[in-house]
């Protein structure tokens, strides 16, 4: 045939790195994933689920419902107890309605809601700013739906303001901020970097961004995404950018039930203003109408039941001490010139190589990694294509979720061994 029939979108999207680097995990068993943000498996609940479901399928009255369809928005209970939790950890007392159920939508994953709001904010050469480095799977969503990406540079503590500015700035010079629809952050322990950013750094990208709207012409949102929000076990909580006094109608907020209790799950939700709110609806009601009613109701009951705050404890618990084996590992094994920050949660570390050690698929260093069975995923993919900037190729970032502890401690050793042992030899080479 001349002539392909697959669309635009279809043509253009690429095949997601996240899908290989799980496969390849599950494909070969005696390869220690570090890569793969896969969570703790020993501590998945299984009893506490079990126990929930019993509860709901004991009686037709409370089974059958679970078991019909429910409402595209999401299960009313769930919202209206995820609405309170989020003021809670956000530290405020009176209802507002940034946190509104009615602006809440719960979806199958946070993945989803990611995309429906991408879907309804961008069309084919519309903006986007991302963290430099950013979650690769974001950037598989931009870059399918024909967006453009920009990166703002990271400081320790988050989003590097000045940049952002400049980038602004240059963008109105050249006519193009007519196109920037977003900034999206990914603001708690970020994946890939576990960098936290700062409440004041998001207040202060909030007046940024108004600041450019009039020459924008429509408004400029933040996407917060709050995906490892509850995986701490370190430091103080962070108030998200809802509690931006004023802001209200600028801030989307993507939260996850996933993370911080089943994986397997996929239950997320997001909390977005008119008109995004009214259009991601519309949107989800043509993608599925609505994410499971039995798992909405399975979430509703475990918060509700307090099995979610107790599982919540225990995984922060095992996290910390997941990510403190890996540490340890890192200063034993790991060549001193190689570096780090430690996260206080999430699931990652980020380890800088130094310049000319390559990390990447095709480079030596990730090839001897898998050869000795142990792999990680490479920084580059975690860089926008941004023509601004070359994408550094010397980073990778290293997952303490799914490994067992023993294997973090076998994996680092391994990777470290690939690392001293190609330390000397591969400068400069792919
Ligand atoms: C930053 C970030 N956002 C969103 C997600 C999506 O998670 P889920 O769809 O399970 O809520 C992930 C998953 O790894 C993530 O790392």
């Amino acid at each position: 045939m001349k002539n392909s029939a697959l669309s635009q979108l279809a043509r253009r999207t690429g095949p997601p790195p996240i899908s290989w680097l799980m496969h390849l995990a599950l494909s070969r068993p005696k390869l220690i994933s570090l890569a793969a943000g896969f969570t703790d498996n020993e501590s998945l609940p299984v009893a506490e689920i079990l126990e929930t479901l019993g509860e709901i399928l004991h009686t037709n009255k409370t089974g059958q419902p679970a078991l019909q369809y429910g409402s595209t928005q999401g299960d009313a209970t769930l919202r209206a107890v995820t609405s309170k939790r989020l003021q809670k950890l956000d530290g405020i007392a009176t209802a507002r309605r940034a946190y509104s159920p009615e602006r809440m939508i719960i979806t199958n994953g946070s993945q989803q809601f990611l995309y429906m709001a991408t879907e309804a904010l961008c069309d084919p050469g519309d903006l986007v700013l991302v963290e430099d480095p950013t979650y690769f799977v974001y950037l598989g969503i931009l870059q399918s739906r024909g967006a453009k990406v920009r990166g703002v540079r990271m400081e320790s503590d988050g989003l590097d303001l000045a940049h952002l500015e400049k980038i602004l700035e240059s963008l109105k010079k050249c006519g193009e901020l007519r196109r920037l629809k977003a900034l999206y952050l990914v603001s708690y322990f970020q994946n890939p970097t576990g960098i936290t950013t700062s409440s004041a750094k998001k207040l202060a990208a909030l007046k940024l961004l108004k600041q450019y709207e009039p020459a924008a012409g429509h408004p400029i949102y933040l996407l917060e995404d709050a995906a490892y929000r509850e995986l701490r076990f370190g430091g103080e909580d962070v108030k998200s950018a809802l509690a931006a006094r004023g802001f209200e109608n600028r801030v989307i907020y993507a939260g996850t039930y996933s993370k911080p209790f089943a994986t397997g799950t996929r239950v997320g939700f997001g909390l977005l203003p008119e008109p995004v709110f009214s259009a991601v609806l519309r949107i989800k009601g043509n993608h599925d109408f609505g994410t499971s009613n039995l798992l909405q109701q399975l979430l509703a009951r475990a918060l509700a039941s307090g099995r979610y705050e107790k599982h919540l404890g225990d995984l922060q618990k095992r996290y910390a001490r997941k990510a403190g084996i890996m540490l340890n590992a890192l200063q034993k094994h790991f060549p001193p010139q190689i570096k780090w920050q430690a996260p206080a949660g999430g699931l990652y570390f980020w380890a800088r190589l130094p310049r000319g050690i390559k990390s990447g698929v095709k480079s030596k260093l990730f090839q001897a990694a898998l050869a000795k069975n142990v792999f990680y995923v490479p920084g580059v993919l975690c860089y926008a294509e941004d023509s601004t900037r070359h994408k550094p190729d010397n980073e990778m970032r290293i997952s303490f979720g799914g490994a067992s502890e023993e294997n973090i401690l076998e994996g680092i050793k391994r990777l470290g061994t690939v690392l001293t042992k190609y330390r000397c030899t591969i400068s400069g080479q792919n």
